[in-house]
């Protein structure tokens, strides 16, 4: 819940856009507490009725962020503003080609001791959470275990005093991953959010947060909050790899190069939409969809799955590409929709040998690669 305040006028709302328009000025009310509202002000009081003192927030985003803007949904829009938000975040600590991480909260001492991390989310951003485990534990050197929220907090999970738990967020407010990361703090272990809600309560009660600033997500279906969760921890992990001496300054600087270029290549993709909108059309009464990749590809995969299930309502799976053949293949029949995913160059023949091995069985093969990567014409139907 939130509270607006304006010159002799006060809102009660559950989000912000919902009073955008009247106000940018909002307090955040946490559990057990209350509030006395009058025109124009608010008390709050513990459960003890004893008067407790809480900031303001300025809302930094404009009442337009969180309209349509003539497009038919919010989710095409926020589609669309994929780049600015992307190019945003990065931003956001990016300072002279290097990442500053003072906003976030962490130090070089800090991240130099870190014995492990435990990334805990729910959904689209535990999604997140499995591909930064390949990026963390190939940039840092660190280990990263990824733990649904759901799951975490019903058990006794291992915690080591110097670890890290990175609780993944867009709204900061789901019930799962702030007890998970209640939990953390009731243990004593230092915990890091990636929230898009200013203010929202993962953001509050996190130690260190790195906000990504996606502007309002309307649509219930993630898609651009969850692109600047994955640059962001990106940074993370590329920053952590240079503090702790595993990657050289070099390579760092390349990367961060490397991780500008994004934007315009998400640019280029959206620039493709009538095609992918083409393909679509051409699938849209298929019954069962396939993701399959290894390492991050796996991880986008998992992703892509879950927005097929939950926009198109279509059964989708996800799978490790080699794990496949263990059982779940004997699925794969005549027009079932295999979907490779092949950015990374050495597991690319991998990768491509699993979908040969699903077009044997009839599947329809699409393959989702980088530019340039056209030999792949060769074994998949269709190509993006
Ligand atoms: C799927 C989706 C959800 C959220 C999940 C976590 O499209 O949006 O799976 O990712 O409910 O929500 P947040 O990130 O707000 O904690």
């Amino acid at each position: 819940m939130i509270i607006g305040i304006t010159d002799g006028v006060t809102y009660v709302a559950s989000d912000v856009p919902a009073i955008l328009k009247y106000t940018k000025n909002v307090y955040y009310i946490g559990n057990h507490e209350m509030a006395k509202l009058v025109p124009g002000e608010a008390t709050f009081y513990n459960l003890d009725g004893d008067v407790i003192q809480k900031d303001i927030t300025e809302i930094t985003f404009s009442a337009e962020a969180a309209e349509k803007g003539g497009y038919e949904h919010f989710m095409m829009k926020e589609i669309l503003e994929q780049p600015d938000v992307v190019k945003a975040t990065m931003n956001s600590v990016i300072k002279d080609d290097k990442i500053d991480l003072s906003s976030v909260g962490l130090s070089d001492e800090e991240i130099k001791n870190i014995s492990n991390i435990t990334i805990v989310a729910c959904g689209s951003a535990w999604h997140v959470g499995m591909a930064a485990k390949y990026v963390f534990e190939d940039l840092a050197k660190i280990p990263v275990r990824v733990e649904l929220g759901s799951e975490f907090r019903y058990r006794k999970p291992l915690l080591d005093k110097n670890g890290l738990v990175v609780v993944i967020s867009q709204s900061g407010e789901t019930a799962d991953s702030l007890a998970a990361l209640r939990e953390a703090k009731d243990r004593g272990v230092k915990t890091l959010a990636i929230v898009n809600v200013v203010g929202s309560s993962i953001a509050r009660e996190a130690d260190s947060v790195f906000y990504t600033l996606a502007g309002p997500e309307i649509a219930v279906a993630t898609t651009k909050a969850y692109s600047c969760q994955l640059v962001s921890t990106y940074l993370l992990a590329l920053q952590f790899g240079l503090i702790r001496g595993e990657i050289e300054e070099v390579e760092y600087k390349n990367y961060i190069k490397e991780l500008q270029t994004i934007p315009d290549k998400i640019q280029r993709i959206i620039d493709d939409k009538e095609r992918i909108q083409w393909v679509a059309s051409k699938f849209a009464n298929v019954k069962d969809v396939f993701f399959v990749g290894r390492g991050i590809d796996y991880a986008i995969g998992l992703e892509g799955s879950l927005k097929m299930k939950e926009i198109s309502y279509v059964h989708s799976e996800a799978y490790a590409a080699g794990e496949l053949k263990h059982g779940t293949i004997s699925l794969i029949e005549d027009g079932t929709l295999v979907i490779g995913i092949l950015s990374q160059d050495d597991l690319y023949e991998k990768t491509v040998s699993n979908m040969v091995e699903c077009k044997a069985r009839g599947a329809y093969l699409m393959g989702l690669t980088t530019f340039g990567h056209y030999a792949i014409e060769d074994t998949a139907d269709f190509i993006t």
